[in-house]
């Protein structure tokens, strides 16, 4: 595969470019190709949720990539890293990956990743960053309150900048990603609760102590076990931070 953006399909208004993507790769297209649409009108999030931006005001991409193999084990962590190292060159934020996925600024959410995947054939790689949505043009209802690029920066210099960052960090070896996460990591020593698998009854709070090899995050619960939790199987709040820090969900 030579990178991302080419062929590129773009949408003035589509549904959802994941959806799009998904249908172009089940058909064939090849590794490489991307989805972009200047408005959706079902972006889909993590965990069932809904996707939304005011038109043209966010990146919308969906990236193929195609096959997808074992060594892409740390694709989750190394999208949301393509984008920090993006946005960074773009404009002068620092950006952190709150586990799994999500690109923060200052506590802000910028970006919210999608990966949709049939392997060994393909993932779609979906994007959806804030590159200039003004503070009150964000939903009131937000789990956690959101933020964007700024800094005159266009969804198309964004693209650019993605596309390339990305087509370095989905190849990266595990290592360095690891090593960059952990640079990066939004969670490491906050106290978090979690609902789901990952520990036997009791075990739904503690510290975030960074990932182990595979990506899942690991916790030193509060009775005191080390714990990897999959991305798949829970779903976290940062609840007693939040008491402390009201910016968090
Ligand atoms: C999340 O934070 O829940 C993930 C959000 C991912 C949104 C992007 S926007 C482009 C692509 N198409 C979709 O329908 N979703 C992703």
């Amino acid at each position: 595969m030579d990178g991302f953006g080419a062929p590129r399909r773009h949408y003035r208004v589509t549904n959802s470019t994941n959806e799009c993507a998904r249908e172009l790769a089940a058909a064939g297209v090849p590794g490489g190709t991307i989805v972009t649409a200047t408005e959706q009108t079902a972006g889909r999030g993590r965990r069932g949720r809904r996707w939304s931006a005011p038109a043209g005001k966010a990146l919308l991409l969906s990236a193929i990539l195609s096959p997808l193999s074992a060594e892409h084990v740390l694709l989750p962590l190394a999208v949301p890293i393509a984008v920090c190292e993006a946005v960074e060159s773009l404009a002068p934020l620092e950006c952190r990956v709150k586990w799994p996925n999500d690109v923060w600024v200052e506590e802000r959410k910028l970006a919210g990743v999608l990966i949709e995947a049939q392997p060994p054939d393909w993932a779609v790689i979906g994007i959806g960053l804030n590159v200039s949505i003004e503070p009150d043009e964000f939903p009131t209802d937000l789990r956690q309150p959101a933020t964007s690029v700024g800094h005159g920066v266009s969804t198309e210099g964004a693209l650019e900048a993605v596309c390339s960052a990305l087509a370095r960090w989905v190849e990266a070896p595990a290592d360095r990603v690891v090593a960059e996460f952990e640079a990066r990591d939004a969670l490491r020593g906050r106290e978090i609760s979690w609902i789901g698998a990952g520990g036997q009854e009791g075990d739904s709070s503690g510290v975030a102590d960074g990932i182990d090899e595979r990506g899942n995050l690991v916790v030193v619960s509060d009775q005191g076990k080390r714990l990897s939790l999959g991305s798949g199987e829970v779903t976290l709040t940062l609840d007693r931070a939040a008491r402390e820090d009201p910016a968090i969900e």
